[in-house]
């Protein structure tokens, strides 16, 4: 996290839980469930579970609302049955943190609402406060432009790479706006994980355990929409769902804003369709009709805190006959970029939706993408899963009776 981005918050760390000698309920609990063993992972199962038990979950006793409040830890130890055991006790604690809660929230509402810019040796981070700011300062001076920081954070402690000039967006909260217009759902890009996934997980119940599995709860309010789009990463989790999903972008230059289908974005590895001084500001998506299917599938080593090796999205409209009137499939991890299997959906356009169409489908996957091998997958498990996978949209959408996703211990699918 870059540091800036902590203007006009409380940060709170491990070392402020204690009070005095005395241990914090949290830390009360791990410590008489054993839950400690190395101690490796311990601050930050700490600061997870005090999240976890100041938050709306806080005293749910849910195993899936536990993991997902710890999926964020890995325990080398691997030691999680005292853990979660003692998420579970503290239930919902009352502490001082409860206690000045009010008075922390207004101290921080009482901080100056102006942009920030810090200057320091010819660098510059810039935190506007409106679009209008943003996107004058963009038009005037070369900049990254910062989300979450997901991404662009590992670029300077993996890469070392020196930025100049940093925009971030986190202030911005015309940006973060999520709404209904219309017949659209509009998702300002710098709307978090955390902020998008009810809005999308309400007309597209899928996008519930996907988002689910992008990073874990911290990464989750962070991480927005719009950088999930705009770092161009061929194995993002959202474009592949949102392609197929026939989502539009915005894209704002200055007073200028032009709209790209999605998958129009995406020009090759590492390239997208966007101008200098051109930035992200929203994602428009149709709101789905009462008949059409929709399913996107995740494909990684480990359920939890994984990047995909492939993920499929596909969604289909049939006609009163059964026939396929529209189709829709993007796939991630796939190729260069997210992309859509245009020779599949031709291949089944117009064709009664059953086994034989999707087994014409299937084939024309070989003409849509030439996977790479890499360390997530081999070339030909990623076509093998990519196939499979269409072919289990096929009964999920014709058998409803048959069990096609084995529950994790969380209960997602
Ligand atoms: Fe050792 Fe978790 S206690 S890594």
């Amino acid at each position: 996290q870059f540091l800036p981005t902590l203007d006009g918050t409380q940060l709170l760390t491990v070392e402020d839980l204690a009070d005095g000698e005395t241990l914090h309920p949290v830390q009360r609990a791990l410590a008489d469930q054993h839950g400690s063993q190395c101690g490796f992972c311990t601050p930050g199962m700490v600061m997870s579970i005090f999240a976890f038990a100041h938050g709306p979950c806080a005293g749910s006793a849910s195993r899936a609302a536990i993991d997902e409040a710890l999926a964020g830890n890995l325990c080398r130890c691997t030691g999680y049955g005292p853990i979660v055991a003692a998420a579970r006790a503290v239930g919902r604690p009352t502490d001082r943190f409860v206690a000045e809660a009010a008075d922390t929230s207004a101290a921080l509402a009482a901080l100056p609402a102006d942009a920030v810019l810090i200057e320091h040796l010819g660098r510059r981070f810039f935190a506007p406060r409106t679009v209008d700011e943003l996107a004058s300062f963009l038009v005037e001076h070369p900049a990254t432009i910062l989300g979450g920081g997901t991404d662009v954070g590992l670029w300077v402690t993996k890469q070392h790479r020196r930025l100049e000039t940093i925009v971030w967006l986190g202030r911005v909260a015309e940006l973060a706006r999520i709404e209904e217009r219309e017949g659209t759902l509009i998702v300002g890009a710098g709307a978090t994980y955390a902020a998008a996934r009810p809005w999308l997980a309400r007309h597209w119940p899928d996008l519930d355990p996907l988002i689910a599995r992008i990073g874990s709860t911290q990464i989750r309010n962070v991480g927005t929409v719009g950088g999930n789009i705009a770092n161009g990463s061929p194995i993002g989790d959202l474009p592949p769902p949102l392609i197929a999903l026939g989502a539009e972008l915005v894209l704002r230059r200055g007073g200028t804003r032009r709209i790209l289908p999605l998958e129009q974005f995406f020009v090759a590895y590492g390239r997208q369709d966007r101008g200098p001084g051109e930035f992200v500001e929203a994602v428009r998506l149709p709101l789905p009709d009462p008949a059409d299917r929709f399913a996107c599938y995740k494909v990684s080593k480990r359920f939890e805190q994984d990047i995909s090796a492939l993920l499929g999205a596909y969604r289909l409209r049939l006609d009163a006959e059964g026939r396929v009137a529209a189709i829709r499939i993007a796939y991630g991890g796939m190729a260069g970029t997210p992309k859509r299997a245009s020779a599949a959906e031709a291949a089944m356009a117009g064709a009664l939706w059953n086994e034989a169409t999707v087994a014409r489908g299937v084939a024309a996957l070989a003409e849509d993408f030439r996977p790479l091998t890499d360390m997530r997958a081999s070339a030909d498990y990623r076509m093998q899963a990519a196939r499979n996978l269409l072919r289990r949209f096929l009964i999920e959408t014709t058998q409803p009776d048959v069990e096609t996703r084995l529950q994790a211990a969380g209960g997602a699918g």
